[in-house]
This record gives structure tokens, C-alpha cells and sequence, in this order.
């Protein structure tokens, strides 16, 4: 009877600030599992396979975003596990199964008949590989392509600003955006990423923290789209940028996730501009855009005309650091978690 030690990714505390490796959420080995015996009460077992490391973890660490992580339990986001042992007619071992924001960081879990709502099975498709699917593939590359089509009003020839332009959305709304015959202009936090904006083949590249975003914007501008993926000073920066019916695509405020919000003093621009703000949360889109993502992304990054970058880490004991890296900006690229290579 194979009784192993299920590893676990536990939420310990709330952080106030940034969360600590250790002490907000810990690696925890004292759960033990028998993957032959266990009951599964209608539901799949499941074994651990990849998990994405995402900025809005934090959020469900705060309670600002819904669905507040609870005390003791595992944390839970995308991911991709493999099925082991199934009763649920709809799923069979072998699975490989892509999770909506309910896979729990542990190393075999037992997904509920409920939860089984929020995951589809998957064959990735020839020159992807898997871990792509919760990266450029999957929900990142999703919010990029749907707020572009729903939001952007894109029109050749326009002016488009990205903020985090190198992360694993950013990467993806640049790469449309030139696709989309827009002058494209990225900052990020390095000039490691730097070099790859330019590698993506954004228009003008800058590092945000040696170079004055403002400066930029008045050089290159005026704005016709927004990206924001942080908030904060560079959407004010952004605000006193634009063209007249701009558009912002409220997509993150990262700047403020841990520690005070990323306050914002210079709304009153958008009205003299006619700017339109929009809040951008992918989830409610997946159902109108899905197919043309599928359609139009996917075939052009298995053929690589759509890069990605990845930042892999491999053991769950690794997920806590993770998190702290991409909320601090260590990650290049989409950050990922392999758990188990099989
Ligand atoms: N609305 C939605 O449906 C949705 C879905 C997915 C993601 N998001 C949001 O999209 C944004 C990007 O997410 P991602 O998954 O692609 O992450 P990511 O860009 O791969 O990683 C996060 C990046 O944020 C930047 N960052 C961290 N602290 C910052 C600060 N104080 N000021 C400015 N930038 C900071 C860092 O890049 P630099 O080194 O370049 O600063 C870091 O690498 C986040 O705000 C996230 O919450 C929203």
C-alpha cells in the first residue's frame, strides 16, 4: 500500500507587508496519504504536476480579492495535475488536467465533484509544451489577448504602453500589439528584461527604475492605450499622457499589493481627455474569446512566432520564495513551479 508524505504549500499567516518564505506560507510534510486507499467519495485523485505562481495570490492572502485563502490549508491557484485514480465518470487516469484557480498546492489532492467544474482535460498541442499552458498558453496570455480584443479599440499605427511589459502578461500584450501594427512601448524592472522586450520586438524598451517613466511617455507619446499592469505613479505618469479617447486597461496595480495601495491623484485628466478606464478581470471573457485565442494564439506559439520566457523552479518547497520573487520582480518570465515531472 504506497503511503508517501503529501507535501503541502501552507498559508501560516496574513502578511502586512511583503509575505516571508517560512513564516506567511510554509512547506509543510506532516500530511501522509495512501493513493490506493483513500476514499474519494465520488471525486478524483490527483497528483501535482505544475503550479503557476501568480501576483493575485497575494490577493487571496490579503482578502482583498474574493475567496480569502484560509489559515492552516493549502494555498490553491492554476495548475496542472494528472489524474491517478478517477470516480467521476467525465475524467480517467492518465488526465492531464488544467485547473481554473482551485488546484491546491499540495502534492495529491482530492478534487471534489464541485471542483471538477473548474478543470478540463488536455492534450497540449505539438511544440508547446505543457508547462506553457499556464503561462503564455493559458490564463496570462488569455488576459492579455481579451482585454486587447474587448478593450483596446486597437487601430494600426496607434500608441500603446505596457507596464511589467516583460512578465508573463505584459510579454503576450506587446507581442499582439506589434501583431496588431501598433507602436509599442515597454517598461520593466531590469535590463535583463529589457533585452528581451527588445528581443520581442518592442519599439522602445526602458527600464522604469533607472530611467523616468514620464520623460518617456512625453518623448513617445501621446498614449493612445494603456496596459496597467501596476497602478500607482505610472498610471498618473500614463494620465497626463494620452491622446484625447484613450483607452486604460485596468489589468493589475502590482505596486500596491504589499503595502499601501497604489494611490492614484490625477484622474481628473480623463475627463478633459475623454479617457476611458477599463476594469479588466479575464475570467468573465474566457467564454466569448476562448475559441479565437485558440484560433489565433496557440498555432503561432507552437510555430514560435509568439515568444515566451520561463522561470522554473522545481519542488513545492520552492513555491513560497516563488511567490515572493514575482511579487518583488526576481522572476523573468512566468514564473512556474514544477512539482512533478510525471
Ligand atoms: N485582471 C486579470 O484578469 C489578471 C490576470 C493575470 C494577471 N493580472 C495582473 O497582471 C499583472 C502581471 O501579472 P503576471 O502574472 O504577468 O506577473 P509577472 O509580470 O510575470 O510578474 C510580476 C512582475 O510585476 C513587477 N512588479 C513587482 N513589483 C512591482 C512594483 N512595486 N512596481 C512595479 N512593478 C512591479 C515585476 O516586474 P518588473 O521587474 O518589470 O517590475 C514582476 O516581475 C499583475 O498586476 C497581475 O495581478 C491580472
Amino acid at each position: 500500500m504506497p503511503e508517501f508524505t503529501n507535501g503541502r504549500h501552507l498559508v501560516k499567516e496574513y502578511p502586512s507587508g511583503y509575505p516571508i518564505p517560512g513564516r506567511t506560507t510554509a512547506y509543510d510534510t506532516s500530511a501522509k496519504i495512501n493513493t490506493d486507499s483513500v476514499s474519494l467519495n465520488g471525486g478524483i485523485l490527483a497528483k501535482l504536476l505544475l503550479i503557476s505562481v501568480d501576483p493575485y495570490l497575494r490577493g487571496r492572502l490579503a482578502g482583498y480579492t474574493p475567496s480569502k485563502f484560509a489559515l492552516e490549508e493549502p494555498l490553491a491557484g492554476y495548475g496542472i495535475v494528472k489524474v491517478i485514480r478517477s470516480e467521476n465518470d467525465k475524467f480517467h487516469p492518465g488526465d492531464i488536467l488544467y485547473g481554473n484557480g482551485r488546484i491546491r498546492h499540495e502534492e495529491y489532492s482530492i478534487i471534489t465533484k464541485e471542483e471538477a467544474e473548474h478543470v478540463v482535460a488536455f492534450k497540449p498541442v505539438d511544440g508547446i509544451p505543457l508547462s506553457v499552458y499556464i503561462g503564455a498558453a493559458g490564463m496570462p496570455g488569455l488576459t492579455a489577448f481579451t482585454g486587447l480584443k474587448e478593450y483596446g479599440n486597437v487601430k494600426k499605427g496607434e500608441t500603446i504602453f505596457v507596464s511589467t511589459a516583460a512578465g508573463a502578461v505584459g510579454s503576450m500584450v506587446v507581442q499582439i500589439a506589434k501583431k496588431e501594427g501598433l507602436k509599442v512601448i515597454g517598461s520593466a524592472g531590469s535590463e535583463e528584461k529589457v533585452k528581451f522586450l527588445k528581443e520581442l520586438g518592442v519599439d522602445v524598451a526602458f527600464n522604469y527604475k533607472t530611467t523616468d517613466t514620464r520623460e518617456v511617455l512625453q518623448k513617445e507619446g501621446p498614449i493612445d492605450i494603456y496596459w496597467d499592469n501596476v497602478g500607482g505613479d505610472t498610471l498618473d505618469a500614463v494620465l497626463e499622457n494620452t491622446n484625447e479617447h484613450a483607452r486604460v486597461i485596468m489589468c493589475g496595480a502590482i505596486s500596491g499589493y504589499n503595502g499601501e495601495p497604489a494611490i492614484v491623484k490625477n484622474l481628473m485628466y480623463t475627463i478633459y481627455k475623454q479617457t476611458k478606464l477599463y476594469g479588466h478581470l479575464v475570467g468573465p471573457l474566457l467564454s466569448k474569446y476562448q475559441e479565437a485565442f485558440d484560433k489565433d494564439v496557440i498555432p503561432k506559439l507552437a510555430d514560435g512566432t509568439y515568444k515566451h520566457r520561463e522561470d522554473k523552479v522545481y519542488g513545492l518547497d520552492k513555491a513560497s520564495q516563488a511567490l515572493l520573487d514575482v511579487l518583488k520582480g526576481a522572476n523573468v518570465g512566468k514564473s512556474v513551479v514544477v512539482v512533478s515531472e510525471d
